[in-house]
């Protein structure tokens, strides 16, 4: 098997719960990003094919640095010619990058074998694992673009929130899908065309194309988690929009903050009838 794909290192775990969870014990990120390519790519090319069940941590291996602290001691910095701006929004948004990887799989490992059982298609695994090839891409993007700036990921604090919001929803595909996709990338969709006009009026083009590259993607990531909350939904005779308010409200402690994207958000599928249901609240 593994001689078909050429590739050195350690044997290719035999089900797609087995890899997930091997990706989640990894701490290095280059490896996470590597083994998480190559499992994606088994799942795809048929080199593996059985889902099997495993057990995923309560918390993915990470490298000793960054050190992780509370949102607030996060250094933010203007973005300008400076690279030190730049520097620290890159490495934020490859801390959630990196972060995104672990959730695809965990979201793979916990809750795959009672998806199935709730009549989930292949499709579901194929987007999940699709969705950690992408983010395993992002955040080497994001990698090398701190080199050629003369950083790392680990040289700054990052905060956990991402990780807290995984606890927060470890007994319910249906809250994880309610908050992860559609709450927590959705967000991402609201802030990140600002972040590339910033950086391109810095000057920095080769930056700016790198987040227009996840920002294009990220919609697809938004998008598979409607598609599947709404699937799962009317699986369980659920109106999607009610229960997707329902389980914000009960499993999400931040706030929903206008503007939102309504153009990212509908090509994702998301209705504005919806999430405009939390600024109406909040105003
Ligand atoms: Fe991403
Ligand atoms: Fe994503």
């Amino acid at each position: 098997m593994s001689g078909s794909t050429g590739t050195a290192g350690p044997a290719l775990p035999k089900t797609l719960s087995d890899a997930a969870v091997a990706v989640l014990g990894t701490a290095q990120p280059a490896a996470k990003v590597a083994l998480t390519q190559r499992a994606a790519a088994a799942w795809a090319l048929g080199e593996i094919t059985e889902l099997g069940s495993g057990i995923p941590p309560d918390r993915p291996e990470r490298p000793a640095r960054p050190a992780l602290v509370p949102p607030r001691e996060v250094p933010r910095r203007r973005i300008g010619p400076d690279p030190a701006g730049r520097i620290a929004l890159l490495h934020a948004v490859a801390h959630i990058e990196l972060n995104a990887i672990d959730l695809a799989w965990d979201l793979i490992a916990r809750f795959g074998p009672a998806a199935r059982a709730a009549g989930m298609p292949r499709e579901f695994f194929d987007d999940w694992c699709r969705v950690a090839a992408d983010e395993a891409r992002h955040f080497a993007l994001l990698g090398a673009r701190l080199a050629d700036l003369g950083a790392a990921y680990g040289d700054l604090p990052a905060h956990d929130g991402l990780w807290e919001a995984a606890q927060t929803t470890a007994d319910d595909l249906l809250a994880r899908l309610a908050v992860v996709p559609l709450v927590l990338e959705a967000r991402g969709l609201d802030v990140t065309p600002g972040m590339i006009d910033k950086l391109r009026r810095a000057g920095d083009e080769a930056s700016a194309e790198i987040l227009e590259v996840i920002y294009r993607e990220e919609i697809t990531h938004v998008a598979a988690g409607e598609r599947w909350f709404a699937r799962l939904c009317r699986r369980q005779g659920r109106a999607p929009g009610v229960a997707w308010e329902a389980l914000v409200g009960q499993h999400f402690k931040g706030v929903l903050k206008p503007p939102f994207n309504d153009e990212a958000r509908r090509a994702a599928g998301m209705s504005p009838d919806v999430y405009g249901y939390f600024t109406d609240l909040g105003s």
